[in-house]
């Protein structure tokens, strides 16, 4: 892997590379093994289908989730703010990036805050559950509240640290800190990987500990193994396809847990959404996708959502199913074991 040393601040490396470097996985993210079977008759009409769900509390039009990117940083702020109108405009969820930043430099909020241009959108904060080790549960809860978030976004991401040379390595008591969390504070708490991967026996141990919702983040898209090793010194190259992929974290994740779960990592188009919800899944999550749209407009990133309600909603079609309870009962057909 080329190394690439910058004195920027972390968030504007992981943006940069974002945007300029191969940092996807190699293998696919799971979906490719399933197909639906297709309907020469669907007895539905496009303009019909109703996408429309609940997740946490909230309406969503579409089962759709902007997953975290960023804040802190100028262009995140923007960034933030492009993703969040487009959001707000389709009725989707949205999760700003972790807000370590602003937890150690609070003028640092306004890189977060969307809520005055988002008013009716399902809004989550983020923090990495490190960070439940540095800051007590009083400070969280006003991180949260201080954006006028719905809910709290923890994110796991142990390759990604061992990837860092500044990572965390020290990974014990991890478990508590979510339990204490959770029965301290009356917003909902997600868990959510960054795209290396929820299993089944990690999450019923989340649900647990009083996680009300799960996000697999499974492997298939952004690599953060990869990510890191563009500004690390560490030797990762024989974890760059570690990971769980997103529909085998999926299928585990469902048939473990009650709780709602959301796939995320690897989504690009509305066909893999549609197979996320047929095979459990509440909502699907993606994040790369929106990043280069988000630097330019809002209206650029609605435009690459649209393509994918788009595909999402022609797939519903060619499968015969209405609304997304119809999708859910629709059976996916596995092309190889
Ligand atoms: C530029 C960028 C920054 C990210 N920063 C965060 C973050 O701060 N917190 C977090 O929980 N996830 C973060 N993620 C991870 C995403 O939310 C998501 O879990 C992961 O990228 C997999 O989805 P994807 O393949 O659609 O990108 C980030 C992703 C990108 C692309």
């Amino acid at each position: 892997m080329p190394k690439q040393k910058t004195t920027k601040s972390r968030k504007d490396d992981h943006i940069r590379i974002c945007l300029e470097e191969d940092v996807e996985y190699m293998k696919g993210n799971g979906f490719e093994r399933y197909e639906f079977l297709h309907k020469a008759l669907p007895e539905v009409d496009f303009q019909a289908i109703d996408c429309s769900t609940r997740f946490l509390g909230k309406r969503l039009g579409y089962p759709l989730f902007v997953t975290g990117i960023t804040g802190g940083t100028e262009q995140a702020q923007k960034i933030n703010r492009n993703i969040a109108l487009a959001c707000e405009a389709l009725g989707i969820g949205f999760g700003v990036g972790s807000q370590r930043a602003m937890l150690e430099k609070p003028s640092l909020i306004k890189t977060y805050e969307v809520r005055h241009v988002a008013p009716n959108t399902l809004i989550l904060g983020n923090i990495g559950a490190m960070q439940l080790f540095e800051y007590d549960i009083e400070k969280i809860r006003l991180m949260v509240k201080n954006i006028g978030a719905d809910g709290l976004a923890v994110h796991l991401n142990p390759a990604q640290e061992m990837a860092q040379d500044e990572g965390d390595y020290a990974w014990s008591g991890v478990l508590q800190k979510i339990r204490n969390l959770t029965a301290l504070v009356k917003f909902p708490v997600l868990v959510k990987e960054v795209g290396t991967g929820i299993s089944g026996d990690v999450a019923r141990q989340l649900a647990l500990a009083g996680v009300k919702a799960i996000d697999v983040s499974g492997a298939g898209g952004t690599s953060w193994i990869k990510v890191d090793s563009y500004r690390s010194e560490r030797e990762m190259d024989n974890f760059l396809e570690w990971g769980i992929p997103t529909a085998e974290a999926l299928k585990d994740v469902v048939s473990k847990v009650k709780i709602p779960v959301m796939a995320s990592g690897g989504i690009r188009n509305g066909i893999d959404v549609a197979k996320a919800i047929a095979m459990g899944s509440a909502v699907v999550g993606f994040a790369l996708p929106v990043l280069k749209p988000a630097t330019k407009s809002w209206e650029a990133v609605k435009e690459r959502i649209e393509q994918i309600i788009f595909e999402l909603k022609t797939a519903m079609l060619l499968v015969g199913a209405k609304n997304l309870d119809q999708l859910r009962r629709t059976k996916l057909t596995e092309k190889y074991k």
